[in-house]
């Protein structure tokens, strides 16, 4: 790991300086710190992911958006609590409405309400007509996407993206839970390639994962100690097709790899450390486990 510290420095060190020539855009500063260098004469992405504020664990610092799907909230009641109330921007999609009304309904009523949406969106087909009732106050916003060929998450994005560039920042949290919709996982994680941008992180939380895109570049991944000690999952998954990867701080590192299906796909991982390093030549998924410590391993 000195090693990797000593490379880690050297490339922020310098590039800092040139950051303003190469990409000035990136004085956003989000979930993710994003370093441009010039490597090698080539052009070369660093990036930081904080995972802890990811999951309760350490606050966040930065904005971003909230955004619950359609499927059951399983995520600790503590953590998405926190996220929401913190969020600067809050949507719920269509039937997420719903999900998110029967959040609320298991919270204690003693409790001080949590904030309202401040964007319900969405064709309108699944949102039922008591959440649309339990939602109308001077805050929420309907905003009807109708267009059939963007899924309700994809057009809930459009809407919530340039309003969060506009406050300087680039991070959106959405609540999804993986449980039994096969179907929908891929659909989202479609929506993950869809979008993915420099000027955007997406991040799928849900009960027992935390999923998000690792774009071509070298990353640096914080990982909380308690599971590196129960040695969780984590997973590196080649969706958008074949890339070549180098990792440290895995159990089961890759060392200028070539991640297919079809080939090898890096499921089932855990760490070595709480520094894992990923440089990859293309964009793919990492996917690891949290909270619920109970339905895997
Ligand atoms: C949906 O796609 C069809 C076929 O590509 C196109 O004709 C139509 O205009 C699209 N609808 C919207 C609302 O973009
Ligand atoms: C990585 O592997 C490719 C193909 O096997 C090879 O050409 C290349 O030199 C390797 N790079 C490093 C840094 O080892
Ligand atoms: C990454 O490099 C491998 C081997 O050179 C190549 O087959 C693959 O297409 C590259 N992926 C991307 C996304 O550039």
């Amino acid at each position: 790991m000195k090693s990797f510290k000593q490379r880690k420095q050297l490339l922020i060190k310098k590039p800092l300086l040139l950051l303003w020539l190469i990409q000035p855009s990136a004085h956003i500063v989000g979930m993710d710190k994003l370093f441009t260098t010039l490597g090698e004469g080539t052009r070369r992405n660093c990036y930081e992911w904080e995972t802890q504020r990811l999951i309760g664990l350490k606050s966040m610092d930065t904005k971003y958006a909230c955004l619950v799907l359609n499927r059951e909230i399983r995520a600790p009641q503590n953590v998405v609590k926190e996220l929401w109330q913190n969020a600067n921007i809050r949507c719920t999609v269509d039937g997420g409405t719903n999900r998110w009304r029967q959040f609320l309904k298991g919270l204690n009523e003693c409790e001080t309400p949590l904030r309202p949406p401040d964007f319900i969106t969405g064709d309108f087909d699944s949102m039922s007509e008591e959440s649309r009732a339990y939602f109308c106050n001077e805050v929420t916003k309907f905003i009807h996407t109708p267009d059939q060929n963007a899924t309700d998450f994809t057009k809930a994005l459009d809407i919530v993206r340039p309003l969060l560039l506009a406050q300087n920042s680039r991070d959106i949290i959405v609540f999804h839970d993986t449980s039994g919709r096969f179907d929908q996982i891929m659909g989202n994680i479609n929506a993950l390639y869809k979008k993915q941008n420099a000027m955007l992180n997406l991040y799928l939380l849900s009960g027992s994962s935390l999923t998000w895109l690792l774009r071509p570049g070298k990353h640096s991944i914080f990982i909380p100690q308690d599971l590196v000690k129960e040695q969780r999952w984590c997973s590196l998954i080649p969706m958008g097709g074949e890339v070549t990867i180098s990792t440290t701080g895995l159990k089961w590192n890759i060392e200028n790899g070539t991640l297919s299906f079809g080939g090898l796909v890096s499921t089932s991982n855990t760490y070595s450390s709480c520094t894992v390093t990923v440089e990859t030549n293309g964009t793919l998924v990492w996917s690891m486990g949290i909270f619920s410590f109970s339905d895997d391993d």
